[in-house]
């Protein structure tokens, strides 16, 4: 399977509807696809290989494209094993071939590889140039999107962005959805962390005449680029992307449950744009913690347990704060039969985060909800609508 993407850019990347958990941790309902591509110019160019599992299918497809004649380069842009793992493969493959890399990808082939290519490799720096004939690409460096010796790669004779895991999403190509909302939990999951960097690199592509962007995840993306390129400025600055008020909890007898129920209801009796439920214990982690990145306001309700908090509020608390979380409003309720702790636990643990503030009242339920209880709550969905 290979589609052209310009008159000399096909893609020849593969789907992969047998994986069990991408990056050994996200569930990927409608697969993945590991995306690469070839230049036919004077010399030939591939940009990154595949999973471990479609080495033979990825060599087929490339092997189409090229019919008799044979590549020149194997760019490697990122060295994670879903895009790396047949360098080795391409290597006996085409023996003559070059393996472009930086001088971290080198030291990555060699710990994954046990050898570097000493003798057929090009090592290049950020800003540097490769001229295949018709087509000159400039290696643009992106440390931590999403490992330190990333780099994209800009060809500025079609003007394509070759994105390396920047613009990718989880999903394989064969199934339709939308781009979004995979991609959100994609970023959120993977390089949420590392907004700071993808800031950076933003800046260098708004110099850059981009007219196609060629991620390895995802679909390639030929048009409204201002769209994805806008949230990916929202995502990586920490930003609110859509209105509304998002509630996470954990219950253990229905009690909490029936507390988070009540301020739904009374937020959306408040005229809150759009209340979004997350049980913690049921749902997808990485789904709920990209809505936390999406909203402004986030109301967290859990138990106290084991001196602590309830484990899956624990971890997603844990997640955010592992991903920078910021500038969001965050509401808290507790419940707790005997020394209810958990709303300061939950407070400590956030507050660290830049521009987080708590709102008013904080709601401490002991067993079952109160009268009492039910005019905080009133009181809360005011504060957080
Ligand atoms: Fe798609 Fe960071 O690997």
């Amino acid at each position: 399977m290979y589609n052209n993407v310009t008159n000399d850019i096909f893609y020849i990347g593969v789907n992969d509807h047998h994986i069990d958990l991408f990056e050994g941790q996200y569930d990927v309902p409608n697969g993945m696809a590991y995306n690469s591509y070839v230049v036919m110019d004077e010399q030939i160019t591939v940009f990154d290989t595949v999973d471990a599992h479609f080495g033979e299918v990825w060599l087929n497809n490339l092997k189409e494209v090229l019919g008799d004649k044979t590549p020149d380069y194997l760019i490697v842009q990122h060295m994670e094993p879903d895009h790396s793992a047949n360098i080795l493969a391409f290597a006996n493959a085409y023996p003559d071939a070059k393996i472009v890399g930086n001088a971290k990808t080198f030291t990555m082939i060699n710990q994954f590889f046990g050898h570097d290519f000493t003798y057929r490799r090009v090592v290049v720096k950020d800003g540097e140039t490769l001229s295949t004939g018709n087509h000159t690409f400039t290696f643009v460096f992106a440390p931590m999107v999403h490992w330190p010796e990333v780099m994209l790669t800009y060809d500025s004779t079609d003007k394509v962005l070759f994105s390396a895991d920047a613009f990718g999403k989880f999903g394989a190509l064969d199934v339709e959805e939308d781009w979004a909302c995979e991609a959100r939990r994609y970023y959120f999951g993977i390089v949420g962390k590392y907004g700071m960097m993808v800031q950076k690199l933003l800046k260098k592509a708004a110099g850059l005449d981009i007219q196609t962007i060629c991620p390895l995840h995802g679909p390639i993306l030929d048009s409204n680029l201002g769209y994805y390129l806008d949230l990916y400025n929202t995502w990586s600055s920490y930003g609110v992307e859509s209105e509304g008020t998002l509630i996470c909890y954990t219950s253990v007898y229905g009690n909490t449950k029936k507390a988070v129920e009540l301020l739904a209801a009374k937020l959306e009796a408040e005229g809150c744009p759009k209340v979004v439920v997350n049980d913690l214990a049921r749902c997808d982690m990485a789904e709920a913690v990209e809505d936390a990145f999406r909203y402004g306001k986030i109301i967290l309700a859990t138990t106290t347990y084991n001196g602590d908090i309830f484990p899956f509020m624990r971890e997603f608390i844990a997640d955010l704060a592992e991903r920078g979380y910021q500038n969001r409003k965050i509401g808290l309720i507790e419940n707790g039969t005997w020394g209810p702790t958990a709303a300061k636990i939950m407070r400590t643990s956030l507050e660290k985060g830049k521009n987080i503030t708590f709102a008013e009242p904080v709601v401490t339920i002991k067993s079952a909800m109160t009268k009492e209880n039910e005019e905080e709550i009133a009181a809360l969905a005011k504060e957080m609508k």
